[in-house]
């Protein structure tokens, strides 16, 4: 059996501390009966290059990449996965024979949430709204691209960012304005939101459904709350609607499976104590 014990990873961010991230993956070190670690990693704007530093010359595994840095991750790679060169963002290092590698698992932890929370969502792939045009819409835009989404319409309060969003894929990738969106909903097969709308501390984003047609999937990628109006309309209009814990518990497991070099599951035991946690945290809030 190869000795695990020394493995170091980790995930860097400036703030860091709220990142559950260690939870996910301590869980998974336990359940595997792997030795390592999994840490927080407070690193400054600026520091970004001498930390991954750390990880080319091999102190520790490799590190998941959060806000403010996932833009900053890319360009001390050597290599970078298909993915993470198609988003110019970087979410996962790692280092091989003393180069950096960069993967985005984003995409891949959007797209298992979905087939896992909704399955057959992409059967019908027609026109897909989304609902913001930050990083994560990024993911997201390139994630139904993937699954041949026709049309990839992009709403945000800042018209500009959409519209900079769909020229960097362009193809099926167009922005759309705020006020057609119960026109572009009445066509839709999927509405996703990937702002922040919803988030506790932010405002809600309370919107019709009621032009959705009967198939369509609604999914958010807030988390806190675990049910967000969102989702909670969609849920009231009968619709299948797909929360975004899993997301983030998905996207950690391609990471996990590099470092320590076995598949983690999301069980119904990781989703528990996560979302306890949110659950806390949101209370905390309140
Ligand atoms: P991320 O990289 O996580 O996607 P981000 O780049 O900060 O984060 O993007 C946040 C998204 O939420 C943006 O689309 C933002 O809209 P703007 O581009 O106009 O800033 C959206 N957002 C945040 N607060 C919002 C609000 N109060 N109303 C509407 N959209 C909001």
């Amino acid at each position: 059996m190869t000795d695990t014990s020394g493995l170091r990873a980790g995930v860097a961010g400036w703030p860091v501390e709220h990142s559950r991230s260690p939870m996910i993956h301590r869980c998974w070190l336990k359940e595997l009966g792997i030795k390592g670690t999994y840490e927080k990693f407070a690193v400054r704007p600026g520091e970004f290059p001498a930390f991954a530093a750390r990880i080319r010359e091999g102190e520790l595994v490799g590190a998941n990449v959060t806000v403010p840095h996932k833009e900053a991750a890319f360009s001390p790679c050597d290599e970078r996965t298909p993915v993470a060169e198609a988003l110019g963002a970087v979410n996962t290092l790692w280092s091989e024979g003393g180069r950096l590698m960069g993967d985005n698992t984003d995409v891949a932890g959007f797209l298992a949430n979905m087939d896992e929370c909704a399955s057959g969502w992409a059967t019908q792939a027609k026109l897909a709204v989304v609902i913001g045009a930050g990083g994560a819409a990024r993911a997201i835009a390139y994630a139904l691209m993937s699954r041949g989404f026709e049309r990839i319409a992009i709403v945000n309060r800042t018209q500009e960012r959409a519209e900079t969003l769909a020229g960097h894929f362009g193809g099926p990738t167009t922005a759309m304005a705020w006020a057609d969106l119960p026109k572009g909903l009445a066509g839709a097969d999927l509405l996703v939101n990937t702002s922040s709308l919803g988030m506790a501390g932010q405002p809600l984003l309370a919107l019709d459904l009621s032009p959705l047609p009967e198939h369509a999937v609604v999914a958010d990628i807030v988390y806190v709350p675990l049910r967000t109006r969102l989702i909670e309309a969609a849920s009231a209009r009968g619709l299948r609607a797909v929360e975004g814990l899993g997301m983030l518990l998905h996207q950690a497991a391609p990471a996990f499976a590099r470092w320590f070099g076995r598949e983690p599951s999301v069980t119904p035991a990781l989703r528990a104590l996560v979302e306890a946690d949110v659950m806390a945290a949101y209370e905390a809030a309140r």
